[in-house]
């Protein structure tokens, strides 16, 4: 695991990370109470962070937290962070807690919230998980009915991936009422019949950054794409299975559950995506 990057934002000032303290009454330490944020960059600019700055605001208003910054406070800091941090490729973390209070359930009144941002370095997905593609094991979706708000409430996600992990597999597909959801932390998409297709959003998966560029891309490209319900026996006989997320991009699966998907290796479509994507990511690199 690479170590973050030296310098964090807490509540109104950079610091040394190893000197940024939270006090234990801070609600994310006692409740989860919070949601959060990660923020690839590449070449020192951040991707899609009007995207990441709308969701942010989307999962504050949902656990009423107001919003701390405005949305050019917010870009000004994150800039200002990947600055400090020595620029190129990283990985921006951001947290935003209901702050201090004496422990009690209800809202306290008047309370300021936590803001916290720090950085990791960006590690690209090792070269032989996109030559082999990885494992995912399918596992019941054991968590609550609000999966669209990113909360930093994880013990589900964290649950879910280790048993995964166990397993021997990268991941955990998710299956509600026989239904894909998502992965632990991921979106998951398919290739049905040449289509591909991924769960439609709502209450029951995060709306992935990464998730909506591929959507995107495949519009852009005139590749059939659909978001509609992915039913567990057609998960199952899928031709190819990918997981997005802004830390794996677009990883192949190519075992379910210890049977190969399609023909056991990253598939044609993953090809054609991941060409689209890194093309998408080399124009920001650029500053196009
Ligand atoms: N997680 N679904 C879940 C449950 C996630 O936790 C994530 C990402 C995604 C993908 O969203 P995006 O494409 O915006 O990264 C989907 C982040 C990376 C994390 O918790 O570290």
């Amino acid at each position: 695991m690479a170590e973050p990057l030296s310098i964090a934002w807490l509540n109104g000032r950079f610091l040394p990370l190893a000197e940024a303290c939270v006090p234990v009454l801070d609600r994310g330490f006692i409740f989860g109470d919070g949601v959060y944020e990660v923020i690839p960059v590449y070449a020192g600019k951040p991707f899609r962070l009007a995207h990441h700055l709308q969701r942010l605001a989307n999962s504050l208003a949902a656990v009423r937290i107001a919003d701390p910054h405005t949305e050019e406070e917010w870009q000004g800091l994150i800039a200002e962070l990947i600055e400090r941090n020595g620029g190129g490729d990283q990985s921006v973390y951001l947290q935003v807690t209901r702050g201090i209070a004496p422990r009690d359930h209800r809202f306290p009144e008047g309370g300021r919230p936590t803001v916290f941002l720090m950085s990791n370095p960006f590690r690209p997905v090792p070269e032989a998980d996109l030559r082999e593609g990885v494992t995912a094991v399918t596992l019941n979706d054991i968590r609550w009915e609000y999966c669209h708000i990113k909360s930093i409430s994880l013990l589900p996600n964290i649950l879910l991936r280790q048993q995964a992990v166990e397993q021997g597999a990268a991941e955990a597909i998710l299956l509600r009422q026989s239904e894909v959801t998502e992965g632990a932390a991921s979106n998951v998409f398919i290739v049905s019949e040449g289509v591909i297709v991924t769960p439609p959003k709502g209450d029951c998966l995060l709306p992935g950054i990464t998730r909506d560029l591929v959507v995107e891309l495949a519009m852009e490209h005139a590749l059939e794409c659909e978001e509609r319900p992915i039913p567990e026996v057609e998960l199952r006989r899928a031709q190819e299975i990918w997981l997005t997320s802004s830390t794996r991009e677009i990883l192949p699966v190519t075992r379910l559950d210890d049977l190969a998907v399609g023909e056991g290796r990253p598939g044609p479509r993953w090809h054609t995506m991941i060409g689209h994507y890194r093309r998408f990511v080399e124009d920001l690199r650029r500053g196009a």
